[in-house]
């Protein structure tokens, strides 16, 4: 097969590790640059140019598609879509994961534990929104967060409203949830992969922050999941129509809850922490969709 992975950084390790997947199973791959990519619309035959050169041939794409370029790289996912070209990662799926708040909506329709979240585009009322999120402690997070900068623990009141109002004055959206407190900085990420969960990991937090990404100074450690934990997680993929997902669940008193779904789920913790090949996966998963 010719595979396309679209990335911006070929030296990347989640990129890599594809790349060397794909090729070690006998494929053709190559990293296109989504925000180097023209497109051709036109009636009946839509075409993708990396550059001046036209791309054909191309028998599958897989989207690794940076946070902040989230709207254009799924115009170019939608076009290869368009194409009749099969794409691990579907432009809808990807749109609707990386909102937090959209995401969320998603997800509150098919059952799955959630952290209780409020949301308005009225801000000048915080109080409303704290009390709706059934008040403090609170976490507010900026829907475009990611790796957990702009997520932000509030302990008093007085503190949750002004930082609603300072990001209402930027224009910055946000989402109010309520603080699991029992989950005690840690959370679950677990790889899910055409409905199955592949690989997971407990994430703990360093001493003194509530925050468990690895980002953020967090340590790893292989977990085998309770089976309502894996049951979630799957559930959770599938909500967001998601084949290939990173889910963030916490550990809480009344179950397993639903954090954020990840489209491009990076590669690099999970394989090392668990010694499993991601990449690998996700290679196999394609050679069953598209042969
Ligand atoms: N409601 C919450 N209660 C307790 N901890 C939370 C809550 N929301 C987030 N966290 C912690 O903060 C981290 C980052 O939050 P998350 O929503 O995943 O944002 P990001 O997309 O920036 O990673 C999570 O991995 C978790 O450890
Ligand atoms: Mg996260």
């Amino acid at each position: 097969m010719n595979l396309a992975v679209l990335s911006r950084g070929p030296q990347l390790y989640s990129t890599r590790s594809l790349v060397q997947a794909g090729r070690r199973r006998g494929h053709r791959v190559e990293v296109i640059d989504h925000l180097y990519c023209n497109l051709l619309i036109e009636g009946g035959q839509p075409q993708v140019f990396h550059g001046d050169r036209l791309l054909w041939g191309v028998d599958a794409v897989i989207p690794r598609i940076g946070a902040s370029v989230t709207v254009p790289g799924a115009a170019i996912i939608r076009q290869f879509e368009m194409m009749g070209i099969f794409s691990v990662t579907s432009s809808e799926a990807l749109l609707r994961s990386r909102d937090k708040l959209q995401c969320l909506q998603w997800l509150s329709q098919v059952g799955v534990g959630l952290p209780r979240t409020a949301y308005s585009n009225f801000t000048e009322t915080p109080r409303e929104l704290i009390d709706l999120a059934g008040g403090v402690p609170l976490v507010i997070k900026l829907l475009k967060s990611t790796h957990g900068l702009g997520v932000i623990l509030a302990e008093k009141e007085s503190v949750a409203e002004s930082v609603i109002e300072a990001f209402a004055r930027i224009r910055e959206r946000v989402i109010v949830q309520e603080y699991i407190a029992e989950a005690g900085g840690a959370d679950l990420r677990v790889l899910v992969i055409d409905g199955q969960v592949v690989a997971a990991m407990k994430r703990q937090a360093q001493p003194g922050e509530f925050r468990s990404n690895l980002h953020r100074g967090a340590t790893a450690t292989p977990v085998e999941l309770e089976p309502e934990e894996a049951a979630t997680a799957i559930r959770a993929a599938e909500a967001l129509g998601l084949k290939v997902a990173g889910v963030d669940l916490l550990q809480s008193d009344r179950g397993p809850l639903v954090l954020e779904v990840n489209p491009s789920p990076g590669l690099e913790g999970i394989t090392s922490t668990t010694g499993i090949d991601i990449a690998d996966h996700i290679i196999r998963y394609i050679e069953k969709e598209v042969i």
